[in-house]
């Protein structure tokens, strides 16, 4: 029953589509069921260059809050669109502009990279900005010495075992990742002995130190598919797990211990992207001033890597 109306759904989502001049952006984490109809799924920094490559219209951004934000700071004149009004990262709402200002009193001399786990405002308030795949090249290339980094304390601790540049970093956390603990790789290394670890950065230090590589969603894709290796430990949000057992149906993949979702990212469903086409909902919209500000920021990151 519930294929049939996927089926139905799916077809209304493609003709939607087609008459709105409109493509259709996923993240790594999204259901499967918006995996399969999405025209490009990727990490942060694959889907920001996509949207710059993109001749439509119309983008609707099947992820959270920050991303489609940042398609609308790369693309002001494209509709773009995210169908569930209530899905954010509650990492990016954990820095407002507010705070980063009082921040930046605090250090002058010190210059502002934000990831891109961040609200527009706050991006325009940077003078940079990173994703998980960058952050280190970002910090190595930007000119200054001292760096506040916002808002992932646990990103910004792991970028500073590689700079000897000071790093201030922001105690926001990513509460999917930060809770998967050393001990949960552990176990599941005895489980899996021969399983390769892969873990996100978003991740504490004791767990990227048992990690045989720590990178995005996107690097997670490309190690699983380059390596020999048959079982993999996932160190992330299980909806990447979808991916890589679609694109890799001859391996394993297993999480790293504790139900790891973002409920956030779920809330996106067929239904809603079909409402979302349909009723052009819902609108991202950014001020003028701020959109100009943050897109210098994303600007110089792009043009570090
Ligand atoms: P990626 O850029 O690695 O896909 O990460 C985005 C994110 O929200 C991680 O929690
Ligand atoms: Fe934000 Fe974490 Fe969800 Fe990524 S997984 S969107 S960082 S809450």
């Amino acid at each position: 029953m519930k294929k049939n109306t996927d089926t139905k759904l799916i077809e209304k989502i493609l003709q939607l589509k087609e008459e709105k001049d409109a493509i259709i952006l996923a993240h790594n984490y999204q259901r499967g069921e918006v995996q399969d109809i999405a025209d490009f799924v990727g990490d942060s920094l694959g889907l920001s260059r996509e949207t710059e490559e993109l001749s439509c219209k119309m983008i609707v951004f099947c992820g959270v809050r920050f991303m489609a934000e940042t398609a609308k700071i790369l693309s002001p004149d494209k509709v773009v669109l995210l169908p569930s009004k209530e899905a954010g990262c509650p990492m990016a709402d954990m820095i407002t502009k507010e705070k980063l200002m009082k921040i930046k009193t605090e250090y002058p001399d010190a210059k502002v990279v934000s990831y891109v786990n961040t609200t527009a405002e706050v991006k325009a308030e940077s003078n940079v900005c990173c994703t998980s795949s960058n952050a280190l090249k970002v910090v190595q290339n930007i000119d200054a010495e001292k760096i506040i980094f916002v808002p992932d304390r646990n990103l910004a601790n792991y970028v500073s075992k590689f700079t000897e540049k000071e790093i201030i970093p922001f105690n926001g956390y990513c509460y999917v990742h930060d809770r998967i603990r050393g001990e949960d790789i552990k176990k599941a290394k005895k489980i899996h002995p021969d399983a390769v670890v892969l873990v996100h950065p978003e991740c504490r230090a004791e767990v990227i130190e048992l990690a045989d590589e720590v990178t995005s969603t996107g690097g997670m894709i490309k190690s699983a598919k380059k390596s020999k290796a048959k079982k993999f430990i996932i160190g992330t949000e299980e909806g990447l797990i979808y991916r890589l057992k679609k694109e890799n149906p001859e391996k394993e993949f297993f999480t790293a211990g504790p139900a790891l979702m973002c409920h956030n990212m779920k809330l996106t469903g067929l239904e809603n992207v079909y409402l979302s086409l349909k009723e052009k909902r819902y609108k991202i919209e950014i001020k003028d001033e701020v959109q100009k500000k943050a897109k210098k920021a994303l600007d110089r990151m792009l043009k570090y890597i």
